[in-house]
């Protein structure tokens, strides 16, 4: 069969057997979220597309090559949000946050949308877990986000995962490196791609980012941040790096490592993974103390983190932790023939309606056929309504995982599957995490 219609190239259907390792994952992060203090906002798909031009920057390559944007019927701009911090902050003065005072921790579940070149760990729609701390500059708060970040890759049940950390200076700093970075990149840009050739001029940071060959050889000795950090952005440097030390999480300051997006401002991290491929990072993050003002607010500092969905999906499968089997049917209903066809609709849906996840095979099949469906389903128990044990007011319930029966009289096997331990096959098989 020709098919007439595929899925968007760098898109994913998410079926239901991966969709319980997804859930999985979500449960875990919403509980490390909320034991930090971070409530859940959900915003908008759409966007204004200036939102991300303002905030993610022109220049950068998530806004200049990769944002779906188009006009709606109303003629406005609009883009699909390439990430969700931009969101956030929109949402967090729309709704006069800022005049509560104090600090506001938010975290999201959301797809994102970025016209990238599809490849292992690198989609066209994907989806982040992130947080974000806005309304305090301490670095104390630097380092709880980073806690934060950490928390949800171990608790997840990861371990090979590594920690890179830089500075990148404020703006009062940045201008002097910037002009450093130029002078090296003018002195080797021979070597450099044609796109960095541009960028150069409009924004030399970003040549730091490329992943073209040639430029990464040329950049490893190019300036480095902290030769050029004011006196505030080192020490507020390390007083992050003093306070990861204590509270033993390990790091690795990364002298060039700069985000691919324009908003930060000193602590910028990422994480990344020794599982997976050329894209091993797994969530990034770090502060944006300018952000809010330059999207109509007030002067306030704040910082946050994004991780990879599919990316610590791929990292669980890489360290081999994916939870084995999902929850899902407890009991299967098989019947043979006339006697057990009747009764089984009322036996499935009163087993339901007693809060037993049941199902059956709505078709006459062998007992055998129904049995293999049964365990693909990871049922524990078969309720078998055969003719001649329905004759006697008898049902027949298989215990899958014990491989043992029994009869049991048909008005007690609610009774009787209610009282049963059902979740053996449930998510206690999960060996990882906490
Ligand atoms: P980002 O580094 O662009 O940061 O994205 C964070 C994470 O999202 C990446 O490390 C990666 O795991 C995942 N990701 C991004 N793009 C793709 C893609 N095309 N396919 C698969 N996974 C992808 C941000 O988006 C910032 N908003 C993070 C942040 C929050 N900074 C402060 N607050």
């Amino acid at each position: 069969m020709a098919l007439r219609f595929r899925r968007p190239r760098g898109t994913e259907d998410i079926l239901p057997e991966r969709a319980g390792h997804w859930q999985f994952l979500e449960a875990r992060i919403r509980n490390v979220m909320s034991r930090f203090g971070y409530r859940e906002v959900r915003t908008p798909i759409l966007e204004e597309a200036e939102l991300f031009v303002r905030s993610v920057g022109e220049d950068t390559d998530i806004v200049s090559k990769e944002m779906y944007t188009f006009q709606d019927r109303g003629g406005r701009w609009m883009a699909l949000k390439p990430e969700g911090t931009a969101p956030v902050v929109r949402a967090y003065l729309e709704h006069g946050f800022h005049r509560q005072g104090g600090l506001v921790k938010l975290y999201y579940l959301s797809p994102i949308f970025r016209y990238e070149k599809p490849q292992a760990g690198r989609y066209r729609q994907s989806h982040q877990f992130g947080a974000e701390a806005i309304g305090s500059g301490e670095p104390a708060l630097d380092v709880e986000v980073i806690d934060l970040a950490m928390s949800i890759y171990r608790e997840v049940g990861l371990s090979n995962f590594a920690l890179l950390l830089n500075s990148v200076g404020c703006h009062k700093c940045r201008p002097a490196y910037r002009e450093a970075l130029l002078r090296f990149a003018r002195a080797g840009q021979d070597q450099l791609c044609e796109d960095c050739r541009r960028r150069m001029e409009v924004n030399p940071l970003r040549i730091l980012d490329c992943k073209e060959k040639g430029c990464r050889r040329t950049m490893v000795k190019a300036p480095v941040f902290s030769d050029y950090l004011c006196p505030d952005c080192r020490a507020h440097f390390e007083e992050v790096q003093g306070s990861l030390r204590d509270l033993g999480i390990p790091y690795r300051v990364e002298p060039r490592l700069v985000r691919g997006l324009d908003y930060y401002t000193r602590t910028a991290f990422e994480v990344v993974h020794g599982g997976l491929g050329a894209q091993n990072a797994i969530g990034g993050g770090g502060r944006y103390d300018g952000l809010v003002e330059e999207l109509g607010g007030p002067s306030t500092p704040a910082l946050g983190f994004a991780g990879g969905m599919e990316r610590t999906l791929m990292a669980l499968e890489a360290e081999g932790r994916l939870p084995e089997r999902d929850e899902q049917v407890e009991a299967f209903v098989a019947y043979t023939d006339d006697p057990g066809k009747e009764v089984f609709p009322k036996v499935l849906s009163q087993l339901r309606r007693a809060g037993v996840g049941a199902d059956g095979a709505y078709t006459v099949q062998s007992l055998k056929a129904q049995l293999r469906q049964a365990n693909r389903k990871g049922a524990r128990y078969v309720v078998i309504l055969g003719g001649e044990e329905l004759r006697r007011g008898k049902v027949v319930v298989r215990d899958m995982r014990r491989s043992e029966q029994e009869e049991v009289p048909l008005e007690e096997v609610l009774g009787f599957m209610s009282n049963k331990d059902r979740s053996v096959w449930g998510p206690q098989k999960y060996k990882g995490g906490r």
